[in-house]
């Protein structure tokens, strides 16, 4: 499976849901319309609630900066990773999710299939260039009926999205500002990941992605 088949044709002319799997798509340009609502959102946000690098169980500091809106936030420490209703850091609630990036939510997951999905968790990754996420599963959650959705913005970067197993061969996505991938139901657990990030600065955003994932957490 490869998407670069559609690499030479225009956007207009890609379909509108890019399969990945039964349960997973690329929907190209979904978040568009919805940019001018969502940086003063993330803006806000940031202010309040700092992105900040985490250390993971294992010891080593995330080159990816994360913050969190909503009524649970994912965090990590020496001790594990988990959702939690404060922000460690000010130990005030997480800012609530705006009502732009909740639309949003709702819509993707309901072009992808998944109708209803109201989500409570919304982690905020900031890369710079250089940045990276190795391949991993979200499955912090407590259950897994409800998608992923997830929202990129700024600079371009490569998603890898894997099979159900850590060695399963994963597919390269590219992602640009305005694109959002869902999966879920039997896709749920697809281990996915993120390239080193290229210095591609973005018009509006500079040298740095914004991605937006969406979760039932709780
Ligand atoms: C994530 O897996 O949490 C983020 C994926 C991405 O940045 O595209
Ligand atoms: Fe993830």
């Amino acid at each position: 499976m490869t998407l670069d088949l559609f690499d030479d044709l225009p956007r207009e002319t890609r379909e509108a849901r890019e399969p990945l799997g039964p349960g997973a798509f690329v929907l190209p340009g979904f978040a568009l319309p919805f940019v001018d609502e969502l940086l003063p959102a993330i803006d806000a946000l940031q202010q309040r609630a700092p992105f900040r690098h985490l250390v993971t169980p294992g010891g080593f500091t995330m080159s990816v900066a994360l913050t969190n809106c909503g009524a649970l936030g994912w965090t990590s420490d020496r001790r594990g990773y988990r959702y939690s209703p404060t922000d460690p850091d000010t130990g005030q609630p997480w800012p609530a999710m705006s009502d732009a990036f909740l639309r949003l939510a709702r819509e993707a997951a309901s072009a992808a299939g998944f109708d209803g999905f109201v989500p409570d968790a919304c982690l905020v990754n900031r890369y710079a260039p250089g940045a990276r996420l190795s391949l991993h599963q979200d499955k912090d959650e407590r259950d897994y009926g409800a998608p992923i959705v997830s929202v990129s913005l700024g600079m371009p970067a490569i998603f890898l999205f894997g099979g159900l197993a850590r060695g399963d061969k994963a597919v390269r996505v590219p992602l640009r500002h305005g694109d959002v991938v869902v999966w879920g139901g039997e896709d749920r657990l697809r281990y996915h990941g993120v390239l080193p990030l290229k210095e591609e600065p973005h018009p509006l955003l500079g040298a740095q992605r914004i991605n937006l994932t969406f979760r039932k957490a709780g």
